[in-house]
């Protein structure tokens, strides 16, 4: 159903691509106002696996990740290819997640304040994973211009400067990086970097697992480890992603900002980054 909507992007004009709901940019082929709005009654449960991320964090490493880790712990194969991303549901979907088995797996890149407030009431755990504004600033832009669903960039400075501004879908990175912020301390709220995950996988997935009650033994965690690098990814992103495989994982990196980067955006993004992130708990995780 993707890979259809993907082609059917291809007919939406440039300038039509994105729409705006509560303010906040969304692209129209996959996250229309209906899915939106109908997202508004999604019931939370508290054993639900919540994932979220500002898009180009790291959300499908850690999908990838989440799904190994559940299906070694209930003992079942890794199933479904889906992004688990609730923006993206509609109603039919929605309403049959409502029958589906606990644990369920979701995933969301809104903004916090926008999650469903089911999942406030239910206090469900939520991983939120991070990345340094630099990189995501890079990785977002070579997306949006290599997925039909997104508008192209007319140029890097460009992209940056709508990065900046927050008008790229799902709006501003500081505003969710603020708004997370306040709940980093939350006993519901798991908080990991790409650059953490980058430097230690699996002291990620075992910590991820815990935090979701999962047991897996040393070589479980491992396993996953080694079978969620990287070049591991890539290697299956053909048949995880189809031929979006490529786009998805690009290059997987820390520090190609520097290839990007002026020396003037590199300057306003890191006085951005203090006068929002300094002396904060996440700023202190996301030093670049
Ligand atoms: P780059 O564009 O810098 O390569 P998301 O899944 O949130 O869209 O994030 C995509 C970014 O995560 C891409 O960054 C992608 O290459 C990177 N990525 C995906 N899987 C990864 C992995 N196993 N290890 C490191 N980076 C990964």
């Amino acid at each position: 159903k993707i890979q259809a909507k993907m082609e059917l992007a291809k007919n939406i004009k440039e300038e039509e691509k994105l729409y705006r709901y509560n303010g906040i940019l969304y692209p129209i082929i996959m996250s229309p106002e209906e899915n939106l709005k109908a997202l508004e009654s999604l019931e939370a449960r508290p054993d639900d696996v919540m994932l979220v991320a500002y898009p180009k964090c790291g959300f499908n490493w850690m999908v990838a990740v989440l799904r190994k880790v559940m299906a070694a712990a209930s003992g079942e194969k890794v199933e479904s290819k889906m992004p688990p991303l609730i923006e993206f549901f509609g109603p039919e979907m929605l309403q049959l997640l409502q029958q589906a088995p606990s644990p369920r797996f979701l995933g969301t890149h809104m903004h916090p304040d926008n999650i469903p407030p089911s999942f406030k009431e239910k206090k469900t755990k939520m991983l939120v994973i991070f990345r340094n504004p630099k990189d995501t600033a890079v990785s977002f832009y070579h997306f949006s211009n290599n997925n039909p669903v997104l508008p192209t960039a007319l140029s890097w400075d460009s992209f940056y400067s709508e990065f900046m501004s927050g008008e790229v879908p799902w709006g501003s990175y500081f505003d969710h990086a603020v708004a997370w912020e306040k709940h980093i301390n939350d006993p519901n709220v798991m908080t990991v970097t790409y650059e953490e995950l980058k430097q230690d996988l699996s002291g990620g997935v075992r910590q991820v697992s815990e935090f979701f009650g999962f047991s897996l033994t040393d070589s479980q965690v491992q396993t996953i480890a080694e079978e969620s690098t990287f070049q591991a990814m890539k290697e299956s992103s053909q048949d995880s992603h189809g031929q979006m495989g490529n786009v998805f994982f690009r290059k997987g990196e820390i520090g190609d900002w520097k290839n990007h980067f002026s020396q003037s955006q590199s300057e306003e993004m890191d006085a951005a980054f203090e006068k929002h992130l300094a002396g904060t708990q996440l700023g202190a995780k996301l030093k670049y």
